[in-house]
Formats: C-alpha cells, sequence, structure tokens
C-alpha cells in the first residue's frame, strides 16, 4: 500500500512559509535558519521552492532520493528541488503544459547547480535508449563548454557565471528529450580586459595556459606563465579547488560529444589566444607636428604574432590603433587616436571578440543539440539569471542596473502569472475572487523601459544625441524627465526631498525596486550603452583570414557599410527581456529562489543579516503575501478528509460518502469558523495558516490516542496472532505426530497384512499350481500318449516310407555284406581238411571274434567227422588200438613213439595160409587176433628162442616157430598182469595168477619187435571181456618175474654204447637178470 504522506509531517519550522504566523520577516528568517541548521535548505512558499546554498555535498541527491520524489505529489514530501522538478516534468508530460523553471538569486547562491540538479533529474526520470541518451548527454554536456568560457572566479563564487542563460528543452509526446535552445544574456565582458580585486578572468584562459599540450601552446604561440599576460590577473590565477588542466580535458571532452569539429575547437582556441595577445599590445605617445600626441604600438612583437594567428594584416590593424575614421555624409575623416584612446579601442576589440565568441559558441552549441524532428514539441525552459545585485555604497553601475531590471521584470511576470493562477484556480473551483491586496511592480517596469521617458530610452536617447555627450548629461536629464516619479531618487532632481540625503551622492540616481533601493553610479552609462568598437578595427578583423573571426564581425564588411548606429547594449537587452518575457508568459512557471547565507562559501553558517538582504531583493516576503492574499492553504478533498478523517466521530475511521461531504461534516464538527475557509469544487480553501494548525494539532492529539489505540489493537492482535500461531503450530505437530503414528500402525498392518496375505495367497498359488501341474501333466501324458498312439499309427502306416528303417536295412544289408565277404573269403581260405593242421585264417572283423572261433572249431569238428567218415571197421578197429596203446604208453614208455608209425598189422605170419601152421592153426578154433614172432627169453642165462605167438579172443598161445608145434595156451582169464620196462626195448612179461593152471610152468618174459601192438590187443581183449578183470599192464624198469618157484628181478639198465645198439640180456646171478638197453637217442 502506498503511504500517504504529507509536507506537513515531521516537518521541521514550516516547510511552507505561506503557513507561517505570524508572517514577520524575523519569524521568516527564523524558519530558514531552523531549517537550515537542520540541513533542511528547501523550503517552500506555496509552490515556488527557496533553496539555501548548502556549501557542501548533502546526501540528498541520490538515485534513491531521485526514485522517492518520482511521480509523488508536490505537497507529499519535505520540500526539495526535485518535487519541483518532477511537477513541472509531470505536467508537462501529462497535461501538456509547457514549463518553465526559473532560478533566481545572487551571484554564488547555487542557481547553476539547481539548473544542472532540475536537468539531471529531468534526465532520470525521462525516458531511455541510445537515441534519447545521446541527447540528454548532449544536452548536458553543453554546461562544461559554456561554463568554461561564460564563467570565473569572482569573490562570491569560485565558479561564477558571468552570463545569464535560458535553455528550452523540448520534448516529444512520450516525455522523451529530443534537443535543445540557449539563449544568451548579457555576458559580463568587461570581465576580459579587467577583473576586479581578488577576481579572475573567465576560467578557459587559465584552463588553455595550464591544461593544453606544449604542441598546442606552440602553435597557439603561447607560454604557460599567466603572468606573460596583461588580461590575467595574477591575483586569484590559481583557485584552490578547480583543476584547471583537468577541466580543460573535460571542457575538449565535452565540445566533442556536443559535436564541435577539431577545427572548430582549434579556431576558437586560436581566438582565446589572440584576446591574451591582444591584451599585451602596449602603446606610447608619440608627438605631432600638430602638437597631439598620436599613439604608436611600443612592442610590434605580440601584434605580430596575434596577426598570424588571426591570419590578419599586420599593418591594418596597426594603423586601427591608431586612427579612427568616421564617416559623415559619404565623407571619411580620419582622426588619430590617443594613447588613451588606443587602449579603449584595444580593450574595446578584446571584449568584443571575446564576447562575440561566447554568443558565437552558444549558436554552435544550438546547431547540434536543437530538435531535428519538426513535430510540436512540449518545453521546459530553465532561466539561470543572475539575481538583484546591489553592491553597497553605490558601486552599481550599468551591468547592475540591466541586471535588476531584468529581475524585475521577473517580479512581474511571477506576480502576474501567480495572480492569474490564483484567479484562474478561485474561477475553477468557484470561489468567489476576493481582491488580492498586494504590491505590483508594473510601474517600476515602466520606469526602467518605458519607451518615451523610460530610464533606458533616454540612455539611448543620450547616446546617439550630437554634440558631447557623458554620463553627466544623462543624469541630468533623469533628474528632469523622472523626478516626479515615486520610485525615482536623485539628489539633483527638481524635487528638493533628497537634498539633504547624503546617502545619496550626486553622480548618482537610486531606484526604489521591488526588493529594496539600489544606488546606480551613472559613470560608464553611457559608453558601456553605447559599447563602441571603432568600425576600422571590425573593418581590421573582417579582412582577416580566418573563418571563424569573418563570422563574427560581419559589420566589418564595407561593402555593407550600415551608417546607422548598432543597436545599443540597453536596447539590445531591453529587447532580448522582452522576447524572454513573452516567451516565459506562455509558459508554467516554476520557480527556485536561490539564498547564500554567508559571505565565505561555508557550510553551517547563516549569516541573519545577509539573508535578510537576499530575501528583500528576492521579494520573497513579497512572494508569501501574494500567495496568502487570498487563501494560504487549500488541499484538494480527498487528502484533506483522509488527514483529517480522524477528528471526527462520523467520518472515522471511513467516510462512505463523497469526499466534500466528509470534509464539511468535518468542519461543521470541529466549529471552524465559516469564513475561515470555502468550498471549491475538488479543494477546500483555508484561508488562515492558523486553521490549519489548528486542525494539525487535533489531528497531532488525535494521532496520539490513535497510536495507543493501534499499540492496543496491535499488540492484542500481536498476542492472537502468536496464540493463533501456537495454536496451528500445536495442531500441525498433533497432527503430524499422529499422521506419524498411523503411519506406522498403518505399516505393521500392512506388512502382517502382506506377510498373511502372502501365506494364503503362496498356498493358494501353491495349490493351485499342484493342480496346474497335474493337470499339465495329464494334458501332457494325454498329448503324449495320443502323439505316440499316433506316432505308432502314423509309423506303422508309414514306416515303409520312412528312412528310419534304411539305417537297419542298410545295417542289416551291410551286416551281410559283411557276413558274405566274411564267408566268402573264409570259403576261399579255407585250412586243408586234416585235423591236424593247426592254421586258420585271420578274423576281419573283432566283432566276429565268437563267430570266428566257434566256426573254427566247428570247421574242425567237420573235418574231423570227415575225416573219421572215411574210416572202415577194420581201420576204425586198429585206431581204437592205437589209441588204446596211446593211452597205455604215452610218456610212460620210450619205446612207444617209434611204434605209433607202425601199422598194427595183427598177423604177421599168416597162419592159416600157411601150411606149416595148418595143425596149428586147427588147434586154434577161435580167429587169430595177432600172430607173430616173439623171442623166450631163457631163464638161464637170458637168451632168446624164438617162438609163434598167437592172440585169440579167449587166449595167448606160444608156439614152436619150426614146427608150429603148441608149446603153451595160456587162457587170457589166467593173466595177471603184463610187465615192461620205461625203456626202447622190447621185453615184457606176462604173468600169471597164482594158483592157475597155467601158472605152473611159470611166468613169461618175451621179447617183440611189436611189443606195443602186443600188449594193446592183449589189453584190448581183455578189457572186452565183460567177465575177466582188466589186465594190468606195471611199466616198471625193475620187476620180479616167477620162474618155476624162483622169483627173479629183471633190470634194465641203460647200456653203455660199447654194447652196441642191440639190446643184451644176462643173467647175473639167481635173482637178477639184467638188461642193458642202449640209451634212446
Ligand atoms: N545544492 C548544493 N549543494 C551543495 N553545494 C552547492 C549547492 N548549490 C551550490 N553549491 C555550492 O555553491 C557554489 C556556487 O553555486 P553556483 O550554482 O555556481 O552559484 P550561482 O550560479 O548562483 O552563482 C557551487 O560551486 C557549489 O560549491
Ligand atoms: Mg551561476
Amino acid at each position: 500500500m502506498e503511504v500517504k504522506t504529507s509536507l506537513l509531517d515531521n516537518m521541521i519550522g514550516v516547510g511552507d512559509m505561506v503557513l507561517l504566523e505570524p508572517l514577520t520577516e524575523d519569524s521568516f528568517l527564523e524558519n530558514l535558519k531552523k531549517r537550515f541548521d537542520h540541513n533542511e535548505i528547501y523550503t517552500y512558499i506555496g509552490s515556488v521552492v527557496i533553496s539555501l546554498n548548502p556549501y557542501r555535498s548533502l546526501p540528498i541527491y541520490t538515485p534513491d532520493k531521485v526514485e522517492e520524489y518520482r511521480n509523488r505529489n508536490f505537497y507529499e514530501l519535505s520540500p526539495h528541488i526535485y518535487a519541483l522538478a518532477d511537477e513541472a516534468y509531470r505536467s508537462l508530460r501529462d497535461q501538456d503544459k509547457d514549463q518553465c523553471i526559473l532560478i533566481t538569486g545572487e551571484s554564488g547562491a547555487g542557481k547553476t547547480e539547481a539548473s544542472k540538479l532540475v536537468m539531471s533529474y529531468v534526465a532520470a526520470v525521462c525516458g531511455k535508449g541510445q537515441e534519447v541518451n545521446k541527447v540528454k548527454e548532449q544536452l548536458l554536456q553543453s554546461n562544461p563548454v559554456l561554463e568554461a568560457f561564460g564563467n570565473a572566479k569572482t569573490v562570491r563564487n569560485d565558479n561564477s557565471s558571468r552570463f545569464g542563460k535560458y535553455m528550452d528543452i523540448e520534448f516529444d509526446f512520450k516525455g522523451d528529450p529530443l534537443g535543445g535552445v540557449i539563449s544568451n544574456y548579457l555576458l559580463e565582458k568587461s570581465r576580459v580586459v579587467k577583473q576586479p580585486r581578488g577576481e579572475r578572468n573567465f576560467h578557459i584562459f587559465y584552463q588553455l595556459l595550464s591544461g593544453a599540450s606544449d604542441d598546442t601552446l606552440k602553435k597557439l604561440k603561447l607560454e604557460r606563465d599567466f603572468s606573460k599576460y596583461n588580461y590575467l590577473s595574477l591575483d586569484s590565477a590559481t583557485v584552490s579547488g578547480l583543476d584547471d588542466a583537468a577541466n580543460f580535458r573535460t571542457v575538449r571532452n565535452a565540445m566533442q560529444i556536443v559535436g564541435f569539429m577539431e577545427d572548430e575547437m582549434q579556431s576558437v582556441l586560436e581566438l582565446v589566444a589572440a584576446v591574451l595577445k591582444l591584451g599585451n599590445i602596449e602603446f606610447k605617445p608619440e608627438s605631432r607636428c600638430n602638437g597631439m600626441d598620436e599613439s604608436r604600438i611600443k612592442d610590434k612583437n605580440d601584434l605580430k604574432e596575434m596577426c598570424e594567428l588571426l591570419g590578419t594584416e599586420q599593418s591594418v590593424l596597426e594603423r586601427a590603433f591608431s586612427y579612427r575614421t568616421v564617416e559623415a555624409k559619404m565623407e571619411k575623416v580620419s582622426t588619430t587616436l590617443n594613447v588613451a584612446q588606443a587602449y579603449y579601442a584595444r580593450d574595446a576589440l578584446a571584449k568584443n571578440l571575446y564576447s562575440r565568441l561566447f554568443s558565437w559558441l552558444v549558436t554552435r552549441i544550438n546547431g547540434s543539440i536543437k530538435a531535428q524532428a519538426k513535430t510540436r514539441h512540449k518545453v521546459m525552459g530553465v532561466l539561470d539569471i543572475y539575481g538583484f545585485e546591489i553592491f553597497e555604497e553605490g558601486d552599481n553601475s550599468f551591468e547592475q542596473f540591466i541586471i535588476n531590471y531584468c529581475n524585475e521584470k521577473l517580479q512581474q511576470i511571477f506576480i502576474e502569472l501567480t495572480l492569474r493562477e490564483e484567479q484562474e484556480e478561485y474561477i475553477r473551483e468557484g470561489i468567489e475572487w476576493t481582491n488580492i491586496e498586494y504590491f505590483n511592480n508594473a510601474v517600476i517596469c515602466d520606469l526602467i523601459e518605458n519607451n518615451q521617458n523610460g530610464i533606458l530610452a533616454m540612455l539611448d536617447e543620450e547616446c546617439l544625441r550630437p554634440g558631447t555627450v557623458t554620463d553627466e548629461t544623462f543624469l541630468d536629464k533623469l533628474n528632469t524627465i523622472c523626478a516626479d516619479h515615486q520610485h525615482f531618487e536623485s539628489r539633483l532632481s527638481k524635487n528638493s526631498k533628497f537634498l539633504n540625503d547624503h546617502s545619496l551622492p550626486h553622480n548618482c540616481f537610486r531606484i526604489q525596486h521591488y526588493a529594496g533601493k539600489v544606488l546606480y553610479r551613472v559613470e560608464g552609462f553611457v559608453d558601456k550603452n553605447n559599447d563602441l568598437l571603432y568600425r576600422d578595427l571590425s573593418q581590421a578583423m573582417y579582412k582577416a583570414n580566418h573563418s571563424l573571426i569573418k563570422q563574427l564581425f560581419p559589420e566589418g564588411n564595407p561593402v555593407k557599410v550600415n551608417l546607422k548606429r548598432p543597436p545599443t547594449a540597453g536596447f539590445q537587452f531591453k529587447a532580448s527581456v522582452g522576447t524572454l518575457m513573452s516567451n516565459l508568459q506562455t509558459k508554467n512557471p516554476n520557480y527556485i529562489r536561490c539564498i547564500k547565507p554567508n559571505d565565505k562559501k561555508a557550510s553551517h553558517i547563516f549569516n541573519e543579516s545577509l539573508v535578510c538582504h537576499q530575501a528583500r531583493y528576492l521579494g520573497l516576503m513579497e512572494n508569501v503575501r501574494v500567495r496568502r492574499a487570498g487563501y494560504a492553504f487549500r488541499q484538494a478533498y480527498e487528502p484533506c478528509l483522509e488527514r483529517y478523517k480522524m477528528l471526527c466521530k462520523n467520518t472515522w475511521p471511513h467516510w462512505k460518502g463523497p469526499a466534500r461531504q466528509g470534509v464539511e461534516v468535518l468542519m461543521t464538527n470541529l466549529q471552524v469558523p465559516a469564513e475561515e475557509y470555502s468550498y471549491g469544487r475538488s479543494k477546500i480553501f483555508i484561508r488562515n495558516p492558523r486553521t490549519l494548525f489548528f486542525l494539525e494539532e487535533k489531528r497531532k492529539q488525535c494521532l496520539e490516542d490513535l497510536a495507543t489505540l493501534i499499540q492496543k489493537i496491535y499488540r492484542g492482535w500481536k498476542c492472537r496472532s502468536h496464540f493463533l500461531l501456537l495454536k496451528k503450530s500445536q495442531i500441525v505437530v498433533a497432527s503430524w505426530y499422529r499422521r506419524y503414528a498411523q503411519q506406522k500402525k498403518y505399516q505393521k498392518i500392512k506388512h502382517s497384512t502382506t506377510v498373511v496375505q502372502s501365506y494364503t495367497r503362496g498356498w493358494q498359488a501353491r495349490k493351485l499350481l499342484r493342480e496346474l501341474k497335474y493337470q499339465k501333466k495329464c494334458e501332457e501324458a494325454v498329448t503324449t500318449i495320443a502323439a505316440f498312439w499316433h506316432g505308432t499309427q502314423v509309423r506303422r502306416e508309414y514306416r515303409k516310407f520312412f528312412r528310419a528303417n534304411a539305417g537297419k536295412k542298410i545295417y542289416n544289408f551291410t551286416i551281410q555284406r559283411i557276413m558274405q565277404k566274411y564267408f566268402l573269403g573264409l570259403k576261399s581260405k579255407l585250412p586243408s581238411m586234416s585235423p591236424i593242421d593247426k592254421t586258420w585264417p585271420a578274423r576281419p572283423y573283432s566283432f566276429l571274434d565268437g563267430v570266428h572261433a566257434e566256426l573254427r572249431r566247428i570247421f574242425h569238428l567237420w573235418r574231423c567227422k570227415k575225416y573219421r567218415s572215411q574210416f572202415t571197421e577194420e581201420k576204425k578197429a586198429v585206431y581204437e588200438e592205437k589209441l588204446e596203446a596211446s593211452e597205455l604208453f604215452k610218456d610212460k614208455k620210450a619205446l612207444y613213439p617209434s611204434s605209433v608209425r607202425q601199422p598194427f598189422k595183427g598177423d604177421y605170419l599168416e597162419i592159416s595160409k600157411n601150411p606149416k601152421y595148418q595143425k596149428l592153426s586147427s588147434a586154434v578154433d577161435e580167429k587169430i587176433l595177432l600172430a607173430d614172432v616173439v623171442n623166450k627169453i631163457n631163464r638161464a642165462n637170458g637168451k632168446g628162442s624164438p617162438r609163434l605167438f598167437l592172440l585169440t579172443k579167449k587166449n595167448v598161445v606160444l608156439a614152436d616157430q619150426k614146427t608150429g608145434q603148441l608149446k603153451a595156451n595160456v587162457p587170457l582169464t589166467d593173466l595177471a598182469s603184463v610187465s615192461t620196462s620205461t625203456q626202447t626195448d622190447g621185453f615184457f612179461a606176462l604173468k600169471l595168477k597164482e594158483g592157475s593152471a597155467s601158472a605152473i610152468k611159470g611166468d613169461f618174459l618175451l621179447s617183440s619187435d611189436h611189443l606195443i601192438e602186443m600188449i594193446t590187443k592183449l589189453h584190448r581183449i581183455s578189457s572186452m571181456a565183460a567177465d575177466r578183470e582188466k589186465l594190468n599192464i606195471d611199466i616198471l624198469d625193475e620187476f620180479l618175474v616167477q620162474f618155476k618157484q624162483d622169483k627173479v628181478c629183471v633190470k634194465f639198465i641203460q647200456g653203455s654204447p660199447k654194447n652196441g645198439n642191440s639190446v643184451s640180456c644176462k643173467r647175473k646171478n639167481n635173482r637178477l637178470l639184467e638188461v642193458s638197453v642202449p640209451a634212446s637217442s
């Protein structure tokens, strides 16, 4: 919410002098002092701002302050120059009213500073943008340039503006600056040639000499030393706190920004240098034959250099300083100049040169800063003009007269505008117009400017009058013509009123200005008004080969010789003041009245008499009076009601109806006398400040009560809100806690639920899974069965087509092939049919191992069978015998191997066929199984006798070989055993059973070549008979033989080789028969 404040808040003294009660000069000063002591340098008189120079920087011009005052109402904040600037700028921008800001005050009172503050404020609050900023910069930078050329150090101000300045700043409809126009008034050009004590020339001279580079100085033919120049007072050439060199750079920079070309700057500096040179030209008298003194230039060096700078011819200028040509009625008269006149001419030239240069600068700057667009502009004019100047002891001259005239005019316009405004406001507000008593200074203006008998008119008249004209003649004229004027005072006027007034010297006149009486000394009035420059000089200047100089002296052009006198200074000034006034009249004025608190340029010093003096001549009291003439105070209804509504129950705290009614209720309620105020359309007008203060006082009291009330309510509110906060916090805490607890509980339940749920779900899931699995299995089983079944069926149906069988078939086929090959191979490689052939082809495949072995066995058996099958019964019997022989003797008797090859013939003798043995054969009725010849060993000597040995099924028959006579027939049943040796001999013994019939003759010891056959057959036959015991065959190398009664041992020994290969048997003793058998080889 925007805080509504008022000027009346926290006021030190009164912020607006209009409210001063009682209004006296003392109270006025006291109020100013009080405020000044509290650093309140600004005070209002209505909308006029009084500004006291603080002579130190105050922290009240910061960007924050700018923001504070921006867009606020004038009376809302404490008085400030920004409030005025803001008001002016806003009514310019928003209400389309052209504005002018009139800044007046004594030299050093802060006018220039004030104008800069206004400009900087406007620059800060107006629009921004590249173009706008450039314009702003140019406008602001025009200041340093003009200050360098137009300001000087004076006793009162180190940076005193020695010219009046009015600047129109032009804005577009948005309030953005477009450009500006500067007008200058009355440069104090006398300063160029002479400066009062304690003062110095214009800044630019010093700045140039201190700040320019050596090179520049050389070009300008200058030396750095100030003392080299007559026009520069050495008195206060350097000013503390002023850095001329730095300022020179600032000025050059500013000139560049404003748009000066390099050569223009150079020309300007050349002119400045020329002025300095001019000052150094000195004259000496030279007596002429006519007895008159004629001036001559002392040292021509300076003149020469100056002429070089300006491009003039030296002789021309030299002549111009010695002669003066007066033209009258086509006739040229040349008179010589004396030394004084030459000096006068020189100084006149210097002054003119400088002041024309200054005017040119202003024009040049205007060329740069003037607005480009041709559309209608809104204008804000800033007038920084010297205020009333009153020097004590009648030191006031033509300049002061002019200046004071200007101020008189400003006062006039102020009165006019203020009153007009006041009047307009009354009409606007519907207030009855009451005549305002005030002093109108129109009469003084008339005294000065009246075309017939005004002082200026008379001065001009004097100047133009032929004949001798002096300041005294001028005063005389005044004395005759103005004597009756009530504001004109002179000792010699017809009216003897001042005859004895010693404060009024004879060569002076006094004018009662609205701001006070001023005593003017007439000396110099005529000269200054004439402002004469000899034509020879201006023509010399015009001839100069220098672009700028030529422009400055157009009257020097010989083609345009103008015999008319140039307009006088007074006339010119009057004209320009006239334009200024008519210019200002179209605008809404805003006043800043600057006051200097002391003469010492010191802060904190408030010199009452000095301020009083200024307040008087600035007409401040007049201001207040005019302002208070009708109603002292006025305020719109809304803010008024807002401010005072607490004073009445009906309007407090809120007034529902229109503000005006509220104010009416308020005023009636407060019983303010009706003549003290009037109701306008939108404002209430209060006649007397007292009433306002009464309201303010009431308000103050009420505010205290309200403060208590507010305090009470605030405390209550604070406690309550604290309580509510606590409560709220408690609820928050509780809710958080509850939430937390519930959350915990919930989480627990949730967890448990999840567990239970998970178990149940698990159980259910598992159950389901089981079922599903079972179902799936069943389905799978069914599917499998069906598949198998189908498979089987299909296979069955399609087996023949399936490759699967191919394997088996191939396998079988391969196996068949292999077997076939195997068998065929075997067939071709079969071994011989001999059963004893052990060979057998190798098997081709290991898997045939079993078969191969089996086949071998079968083949062998088959071969054996085949072999056997070719045998007859007889042959078979033979082999059976052979077999038996083997069983009996193999490995037992060394003779056996040799017998294997011998076939068992049996009948070696063919008994039946031999007639010799017929008898014998008939004696043996049975079939003879064996018939051979054996040796019957004699028991006595061991010698052998041949015998036939026959064997039948039942008997062994021994017969004589020669006769065939039967010798013994032994039934086989009587045979007990047969003994034979282990060796190769053919000895054997037939042992008979003891007690048998045959045994009587004893056992038989025989030797046969076919021993093996014989014994085998014997054994065979005996074994075939079922009723008989088996015949024992003993094979020993020592056995006993029963010879009749004796038993003889037959012993077989290895015969020695000397005995030969034959077996020999020898009887050793009765009991031993030794058979020596050759060792088998
Ligand atoms: N508002 C201000 N704040 C601080 N100093 C100021 C102010 N106004 C003026 N001054 C001081 O006073 C001096 C003179 O002011 P200036 O404006 O040049 O006077 P004027 O133009 O009236 O002759 C300035 O140089 C400055 O030092
Ligand atoms: Mg100034």
